[in-house]
């Protein structure tokens, strides 16, 4: 590790073999708080979009941490093109990881908020942020869950406040939650989205902010569903994931619900609506039970899923997750190029 003193008066710290790169005034200057899972994988997002990144964190070790897992997939990333073009030493030296908040802000024009989700604790960091960001700076919370106008209710800038929830790692994963408070200013949310396309993200703007945001609420329905499938003894959990794995969504990989009815009918989607609803509205009589996840439906799953996959494989199948995404990510981007978005 080496303590550099940077130009602009900051103490920055990176990890052995990481050169400091010094502020370049023409780069979009990004501060990233809470340097975990989530925050480290904002970092590469970030410094692969051409931004300086700026990790900070209240447990000391956290940024530099993050900052050796970065320098440990960045080659990969590279390889498979999900750098965009940058090189290595570009995205590594585009990381700092430095020792005070108010270092890690200045000039920062994206404050990407990852610490823990606990409202009292992103209200805290929200509090101090606020009064030390520069006035422009747009606030971004990574929450899952938490609303927005929780997390920013009595702040003197609240209406610069959004969640921008990602899944991760979006470096892999585009799609970002970008969700306004009621009282988040429209141009805030103009900029949000914008700057998060010009990173290479995919913006999903709400118009107002809801539990479950847009994407629990869909993967939320499906669960539901797939629980009651195996509870009610109708299929078992290993037919019911291939059936998303090797069936719908090789569809949804580059289309949603919508555009796949609008072509799964020669009218379009009036024309699916007026063909199938009423076979839907039949299915969704039965489906308005809840079904308790941990009941005995959930010995049905996990006897499933241990027969697939014994526990102590879970850690190995995470890694080819993690291989089988990027590759579909690489793929992705090859396919708009060859063929189209
Ligand atoms: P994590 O536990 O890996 O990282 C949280 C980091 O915040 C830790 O390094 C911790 O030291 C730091 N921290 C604690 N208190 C802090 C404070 N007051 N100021 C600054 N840093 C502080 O958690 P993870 O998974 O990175 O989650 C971060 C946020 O991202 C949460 O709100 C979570 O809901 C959200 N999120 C998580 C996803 C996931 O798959 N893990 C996906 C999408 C969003």
């Amino acid at each position: 590790m080496a303590a550099q003193q940077r130009n602009d008066g900051a103490t920055a710290v990176t990890s052995a073999g990481t050169k400091n790169r010094m502020s370049d005034s023409s780069r979009t200057i990004v501060a990233i708080v809470g340097s975990g899972l989530v925050g480290r994988a904002w970092a590469i997002t970030f410094a692969r979009g051409g931004c300086d990144v700026r990790l900070w964190d209240t447990d000391p070790s956290a940024a530099e941490r993050a900052i050796a897992f970065i320098e440990s997939v960045a080659d990969t990333l590279a390889a498979n093109d999900l750098l965009f073009g940058r090189s290595v030493a570009d995205v590594l030296s585009s990381v700092t990881a430095c020792e005070e908040l108010p270092q890690a802000l200045e000039g920062a024009v994206w404050v990407q908020e990852c610490g823990p989700e606990r409202l009292e604790v992103k209200r805290e960091i929200f509090g101090r942020v606020d009064k030390l960001a520069a006035p422009a700076a747009i606030l971004a919370s990574s929450s899952s869950a938490l609303l927005p106008s929780a997390i920013s209710d009595g702040l003197e800038g609240r209406e610069r406040c959004v969640v921008a929830h990602p899944i991760n790692p979006p470096y892999l994963v585009p799609a970002v939650e970008l969700v306004p408070a009621p009282w988040t200013a429209k141009a805030v949310m103009e900029r949000a989205k914008a700057f998060l396309l010009s990173v290479g993200q995919a913006p999903l703007v709400m118009k107002r902010e809801l539990d479950g945001f847009i994407m629990n609420r869909l993967q939320g329905a499906l669960l539901e569903e797939a629980f009651r499938l195996v509870a009610h003894g109708y299929a078992d959990a290993d037919d019911v994931d291939r059936g998303i794995a090797d069936g719908l969504a090789l569809r949804w990989s580059f289309m949603g619900p919508f555009e796949t009815i609008d072509l799964n009918a020669p009218g379009g989607v009036a024309d699916y609506v007026a063909r199938y609803q009423p076979m839907y509205a039949g299915l969704f009589e039965g489906m308005k039970e809840r079904v308790d996840w941990a009941g005995p439906v959930l010995s049905k799953v996990l006897q499933s899923r241990r027969a697939s996959l014994p526990e102590e494989g879970l850690a190995a199948r995470q890694l080819w997750r993690d291989r089988r995404l990027m590759a579909l990510r690489s793929h992705k981007r090859k396919a708009e190029r060859d063929v189209g978005r």
